[in-house]
């Protein structure tokens, strides 16, 4: 007989048999019965074991089995209001595979030993689902860049340029040259547009922020895109049309995870194209006529942020960001003092979710802005030559998929938002 799985146990009949392994999840023992709820991947089922109703052999390891026992079983399933799912299994025989020894993680533990023990607690309901959403909504991703005309390509993640700042770039020996690990694959995305014109990639990104934020970590996977012929207009499009696609689709393929987590369907349903837009200089105004002590050229907060999507629904555009608090890649506005650029903020104070812009055309001004930042120009000349051979009009942006689930998980931190979180002062497990 077949092992199934517990949620199909849970669709079972009265008196069917059936076959299921796990670990234990709780367990209790009075006098002949010992009453196991088992887990798997798929969700919980209590099983009972009766001294006479199994080997001796296998009543004694129902006894002695602490929980995260790995056990496999055979039983009959019985059905009953008072058991989670209201299906539970007489068992025929029960096995221990791994006999645990006493689990560390008991009911009231401290955020620190929880992450001591992360390798453990991502065992845990809700890391579970957590696991399962980000599962699904990278499927989802997939599919929308699939019927999109994107293709999904492999950068790399070491590198000479420091494309965000040398200030949050964690550098290494390689060999005897100082290399970066990557904190964007934009560039490297940009040269592939030449061959492929829309790209995709998912990439580990990292930032050696020393802020410590709810919403940094200090290495990221970064779904970032590139596209050649789209202005900064249409990149928002592309975007606005993702993540509306995200939401619109988890509603119907992550019911269990989205009720579990606490997300409404109805505050997804809405998230549908297009989202507004504000300019920076309008949003400075805003945040001064709220008593904010902002002027021109500061970066925006969260508690900004905050200030900003008070009743939306949906996620927001700040575009045209002043030249000087934006990257040196990006494309500066007839204007002359900003650049051709969005950030979209999450709604409920999330934060910013992508940062996207028009790319830069003119090597000048980029070689002069990388300059003012002390970067080594020599090792952005290959970046120059995109510009050299070829170059066309063309947009990208960058999507933090743990802010992503962060925001749609309702989250406090984003370190759930991924199983091994690295921050400021954690490296391990
Ligand atoms: O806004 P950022 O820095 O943009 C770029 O890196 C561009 N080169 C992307 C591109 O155009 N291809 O980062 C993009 C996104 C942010 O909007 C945020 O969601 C996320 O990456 N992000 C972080 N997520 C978690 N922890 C951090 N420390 C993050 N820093 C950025
Ligand atoms: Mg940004």
């Amino acid at each position: 007989m077949d092992y199934c799985k517990i949620d199909e146990a849970l669709s079972k009949k009265e008196g069917e048999k059936v076959k299921i392994r796990g670990w234990i999840y709780r367990r209790r023992s009075a006098g002949k019965i010992s009453f196991i709820v088992i887990r798997d991947s798929t969700g919980i089922i209590q099983t009972i074991v009766e001294k006479d109703k199994v080997s001796e052999k296998d009543f004694k390891a129902s006894q002695k089995a602490l929980i995260e026992s790995s056990v496999e079983l055979e039983g009959i399933i019985h059905e009953d209001n008072r058991a989670p799912g209201g299906r539970e299994i007489h068992a025929i025989n029960f096995r221990v595979i791994n006999f645990a020894d006493d689990f560390p993680i008991t009911e009231y533990q401290s955020v620190e030993f929880l992450l001591d023990n992360r390798h453990l607690w991502l065992r845990s309901r809700k890391l579970t689902e957590i696991m399962k959403l980000k599962a699904k909504t990278l499927r989802i991703i997939r599919r929308w860049f699939d019927e999109n005309d994107f293709y999904e390509v492999t950068p790399t993640v070491i590198t000479l340029n420091a494309a965000e700042g040398g200030a949050t770039a964690f550098s290494f020996k390689y060999f005897d040259q100082k290399a970066y690990l990557s904190q964007t694959a934009q560039m490297y995305l940009e040269a592939l547009i030449f061959s492929l014109e829309r790209v995709w990639s998912l990439t580990p990104s990292f930032r050696a922020e020393k802020s410590r934020t709810r919403k940094h970590l200090t290495e990221y996977w970064h779904l970032e895109a590139e596209e050649a012929w789209v202005d900064n207009e249409e990149n928002m499009k592309i975007q606005e049309e993702l993540v509306s696609y995200v939401c619109q689709n988890l509603m119907k393929e992550a019911n269990n995870e989205l009720e579990f987590l606490g997300r409404r369907k109805d505050e997804l349903k809405v998230i549908e194209p297009p989202f507004k837009r504000i300019s920076y200089e309008k949003a400075l105004k805003k945040l001064q006529k709220k008593g904010f002590d902002v002027k021109w050229g500061d970066d925006f907060g969260a508690p900004h942020e905050r200030v900003l999507v008070e009743g939306e629904e949906k996620p927001i555009f700040v575009t045209n960001f002043p030249i000087e608090t934006k990257a040196f890649y990006m494309k500066i506005s007839s204007d002359k003092k900003t650049v051709k650029c969005a950030d979209m903020l999450a709604p409920e104070g999330y934060g910013e979710l992508i940062g996207g812009s028009e790319r830069s055309e003119d090597i000048d001004s980029m070689i002069k802005r990388l300059k003012a930042q002390g970067a080594n120009i020599e090792n952005y000349q290959w970046y120059f030559d995109l510009r050299r051979y070829g170059s066309v009009p063309h947009s990208g942006f960058g999507l933090g998929l743990e802010r992503l689930i962060m925001w749609i998980a309702k989250l406090d931190h984003i370190r759930d938002a991924t199983p091994f979180p690295r921050m400021v002062r954690r490296a391990s497990p």
